[in-house]
């Protein structure tokens, strides 16, 4: 985060300083050969520079501890960074200082021997005053593309129109430059109107280029009408290729026969449909939930338009012990859109997974689905709609899914849910559930454990207040020897959970996103907020002590995957948006990660765009193997969603052992929207289930 910002502020301080510098000295030039002027402005020329190549230096000493991280933070810029910075101020050293020089010395030599002004022809020629204007041009057009178009400097056509950019740009300095040296240029009154006409019809045919290339991409962007959602590109991360016979169109994948890797000799395909938990049995616990449109009161008193499960918001707490068999029907009242139910960080199998489009179709109103599964892992996960998600999560279909486990670890007598969302009220204002504070009356001594939610977009910091804490379990799982904490911000990645406990001491404890909105847990119910005070971020990647785990840095892992994160803008699905790519693409253009039942699988994720994106694996939990190249050295740190912060690089792993069709996204839900989600797929699985605009089917 601190990399990427510095590495911004040098750009802006390279195109504000050799902009400064390359107006002033076309200024200058233009002045002729008033030679006490210049001095005076090549002495101002020389300090612009100075700081200008010390930005330069900033800048370089900030893409070498980048790249230290992970070299796939500079790699792909660095062309961009030659030409539009590198060239330029190379020639600033070689053509333009050392005629500065001589300029400065020998006016102050005139200045003090009384000569005459302006002698000795031009002092200011096209050598010296044009690779300053270049290297601020240059510096202004890499800010540009820094912030809006990163990963277009990645490939060779964008490399390719930047740098035709730059050359006009360059080229009509240089033209401006001559035209105004030429002596005596008197323009008649026919020239002008040339010129205009000229610039008349530079200027429509700009336009049309660019509406043209406008209505072309959005037309190409438009997601189709039908698709199957493993039709697209796929990824082996390195592994053995399935042996695959072609299947024209979409619909069926391609049968696998004769895979030559497995033992059997063929891989038998199996349909998302058979791979469903327990179909018979009598559940242990059983619960409907029913979504629909509802007019909810808040604790601030106001009324918002929701959509809810069974009315409440958040849906229902749905609490079940480790290893029961559970049965949840889910009812569309009256959502025109259609519902799901996913189980955020639950690894169930996958048919039970609730992705629209893609391990069923959206329930539609007046329909019904069922989902059965065995709560295999303990801990605190959540439900949320998968269909249409970025809206309809923020709108209130979710809830929380608590497991509690068979035996062993000690619950607090006191547990306690804490989501944060932020609702949109009627008004199209946020509003926040825990304002005015929520306030509990809870005995000293206590036990008391607190589940907190991230259920909104964008990473969100929690504080706790008043009490040493330990951070018990991340994502569910939990944490290898917590442990105590104090005074330091809980930072929740989008979809991520923290389970707090502590005893409850006499006094007043608050936990909250910001000081107007939380819950205060006191003896009497009562009691001033203790001052929040947060010092440090809780860093999951040195907490607790280590423990064995399945898979480490040192395994040999049969696919490893990346995944580099750019913005650019761009189009998606006809509309003109800031887009997040992965690897330059966004969905459908991005790969399917294949793997096979029993690989394990390294992934590495690269942040390279301006903004935290929080990466959801369905269906397996993460092990995070290192961070900016520095091992994990605390506990095991599971996760299921892990905010990649901007300028973070992260090495994570799983075991390929839960087969399906699995989404692997982004949780800022609106990023998914446009594109910032990808597929892992098992060989050999396929789907019956479409998305697109003919379908009903819409999972982001
Ligand atoms: Cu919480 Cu794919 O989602
Ligand atoms: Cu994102």
């Amino acid at each position: 985060m601190i990399l990427i910002a510095a590495d911004l502020a040098f750009l802006l301080l390279l195109a504000v300083f050799w902009g400064i510098a390359g107006v002033r000295i076309g200024r200058a030039a233009g002045l002729g050969n008033q030679a006490g002027r210049a001095a005076y402005r090549g002495r101002g020329q020389l300090a612009l520079q100075g700081c200008g190549f010390i930005a330069a230096l900033g800048k370089i000493v900030t893409l070498a501890l980048l790249g230290g991280r992970d070299s796939r933070f500079v790699q792909d810029t660095l062309p961009v960074h030659l030409v539009l910075l590198a060239i330029p101020l190379a020639a600033v050293v070689i053509l333009t200082i050392p005629k500065l020089w001589r300029i400065v010395r020998s006016v102050q030599k005139e200045l003090r021997s009384g000569a005459a002004e302006g002698r000795g022809g031009a002092i200011f020629d096209a050598k010296t005053v044009l690779p300053v204007q270049a290297a601020g041009w240059g510096a202004a057009l890499d800010l540009i593309v820094t912030i809006l178009f990163p990963e277009d400097s990645a490939n060779a056509g964008g490399l390719a129109v930047i740098l035709i950019a730059y050359a006009v740009i360059v080229g009509a300095q240089w033209a401006i430059w001559r035209r105004r040296s030429r002596p005596n240029d008197r323009s008649g009154s026919s020239p002008a109107r040339r010129r205009s006409l000229r610039i008349v019809v530079a200027a429509i045919v700009v336009v049309v280029g660019i509406s043209g290339w406008f209505t072309l991409s959005s037309q190409a962007s438009k997601l189709p009408d039908r698709m199957n959602m493993m039709s697209g590109r796929m990824d082996y991360g390195g592994g053995p290729e399935a042996e695959m016979t072609s299947v024209g169109g979409h619909g069926e994948m391609p049968g696998m026969m004769n895979d030559s890797s497995s033992s059997s000799g063929f891989v038998r395909t199996v349909s998302v449909t058979d791979l469903t938990g327990p179909r018979t049995g009598e559940p242990d616990e059983r619960f409907t939930l029913t979504a629909e449109k509802k007019q909810v009161k808040l604790r601030s008193g106001e009324v918002i338009d929701a959509w809810t499960f069974n009315g409440q918001l958040p849906g229902p707490e749905l609490r079940v012990k480790q290893g029961d068999l559970v049965e949840v029907t889910l009812v569309n009242k009256d959502i025109d859109e259609g519902v799901t139910l996913h189980w955020h960080g639950l690894d169930v199998p996958n048919a039970e997974d609730g992705v629209a489009g893609l391990t069923q179709d959206a329930v539609m109103p007046g329909q019904t689905f069922t989902y059965r599964f065995v709560a295999e892992q303990a801990g605190s996960y959540w439900y949320h709609s998968h269909q249409q998600s970025s809206e309809q999560v923020q709108k209130g279909l979710f809830g929380p899914l608590i497991v509690e486990p068979e035996a062993g670890r000690p619950f607090g007598e006191q547990d306690i849910t804490v989501m944060d969302p932020t609702y949109v009220t009627l008004d199209g204002s946020e509003t926040n559930w825990l304002n005015p504070i929520d306030r509990r009356k809870i005995e000293p001594g206590t036990p008391v454990r607190l589940r907190l939610y991230n259920t909104g977009n964008w990473p969100k910091n929690f504080s706790v207040s008043g009490a040493k804490f330990k951070v018990d379990a991340i994502d569910g799982t939990e944490v290898n020897d917590p442990g105590e904490l104090e005074n330091v911000r809980l930072e929740l990645a989008a979809g991520g959970r923290y389970d707090v406990t502590f005893t409850m001491p006499s006094a007043p404890v608050y936990v909250a996103t910001d000081p107007a909105s939380g819950l205060l847990l006191s003896p009497n119910g009562e009691g001033d907020i203790p001052k929040i005070a947060d010092v440090s971020a809780f860093d999951p990647l040195s907490y607790g002590s280590p423990a064995s785990t399945p898979f480490g840095p040192n395994t040999k892992f049969n696919r490893e995957f990346t995944m580099v994160f750019d913005n650019k803008l761009g189009f998606y699905d006809g509309k003109f948006e800031r887009l997040f790519t992965i690897n330059g693409k966004v969905f459908p253009d991005t790969p399917m990660l294949m793997v096979k039942e029993g690989d394990l699988v390294k992934t590495t994720f690269v942040n390279r765009s301006l903004v935290p994106h929080p990466m959801h694996l369905h269906g397996h939990h993460m092990l995070v193997l290192s961070r900016n190249g520095k091992p994990s050295a605390g506990s095991p740190w599971w996760t299921d969603t892990l905010n990649v912060a901007l300028g973070d690089s992260y090495e994570v792993a799983f075991a390929a052992d839960n087969p399906g069709l699995w989404m692997d996204h982004c949780h800022n839900l609106d990023h998914a929207a446009i594109g910032m989600t990808l597929h892992l797929a098992y060989e050999g699985v396929t789907s019956p289930f479409e998305v697109g605009h003919q379908t009903q089917n819409r999972p982001e």
